[in-house]
């Protein structure tokens, strides 16, 4: 049985989910936060998905073992692999997951030029599939893996020259001709600006932490598990390493 007390726990490959702690804390300062980030085994998003799914149910674990009334995974690549089995396996948690924020592309941008960028894993899953399907008849969408730039945002150097020049040669196709970019990938909201840059300033760019904290929030409200603090907050990462911790406790107050 979960309690009003327990942790809302939010995961990701490594310093990425911070992108939506932060949505979360915004909506929600006075729940208790236990945050973890797997950056020793991080990038997720170019490993099979098995890995993906093994690696995700290993954390959900470690989480769960702690007391959490809630799991957010705060990766879309981990809930593009293994959402179904998190739900299969704890039915009486609240289990929310992020997906690419493709519907508030298509609600602001009808009949509209769309691109998404996630990693290899998020664009080939059947879930992503299924998503895609359901908008394709409201916006033209383009798939834009961006392989490179999570290792980036893990070294801090989501806004940097070497993210700008990686990030040159894929987005200089759609420089100027998208409506929207939707930010499939939790780390990519720390690029903002260098994308936002690249794509020539009239695109907008889109990312599913808002919704994803809106979604937490409804769903602890209707079964009664609002908590009205005092607020906590714990950043873990597998990498053991006190800069990981330092450098998540920077994203979370520098965007
Ligand atoms: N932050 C993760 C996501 O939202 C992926 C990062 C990774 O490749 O490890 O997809």
């Amino acid at each position: 049985m979960s309690s009003r007390t327990d942790y809302i726990a939010v995961f990701d490959s490594g310093v990425g989910g911070i992108s939506v702690l932060r949505e979360l804390v915004k909506l929600m300062p006075q729940e208790r936060y236990l945050y973890f980030g797997d950056s020793a085994n991080a990038p997720y998003g170019t490993r099979p998905t098995s890995e993906v799914r093994a690696l995700t149910l290993a954390a959900a674990e470690r989480l769960m073992a702690r007391g959490c009334k809630a799991l957010v995974v705060a990766c879309n690549t981990a809930t593009a692999a293994a959402i179904i089995d998190l739900r299969a396996k704890y039915p009486d948690r609240i289990i929310i997951g992020i997906e690419p924020a493709l519907k508030v592309a298509a609600d602001h941008f009808p009949g509209g030029e769309v691109g998404v960028m996630a990693t290899p894993v998020t664009l080939r899953e059947e879930k992503f599939d299924v998503l895609l399907h359901r908008f394709t008849d409201a916006c033209t969408v383009h798939k834009i893996p961006a392989p490179g730039l999570v290792e980036l945002v893990e070294s801090g150097l989501a806004v940097s020259e070497d993210a700008e020049e990686l990030l040159r040669p894929l987005l200089a196709p759609y420089r100027d001709r998208l409506d929207a970019l939707v930010l499939g990938c939790t780390h990519y909201p720390f690029a903002a600006p260098v994308i936002g840059k690249l794509l020539g300033g009239h695109t907008a760019l889109l990312d599913g932490g808002p919704g994803t904290a809106r979604q937490t929030k409804r769903r602890l409200e209707a079964e009664g598990l609002l908590f009205d603090g005092p607020g906590e907050l714990l950043i873990e990462n597998s990498s053991g390493s006190q800069e990981m911790i330092e450098l998540c406790r920077k994203l979370l107050v520098e965007h």
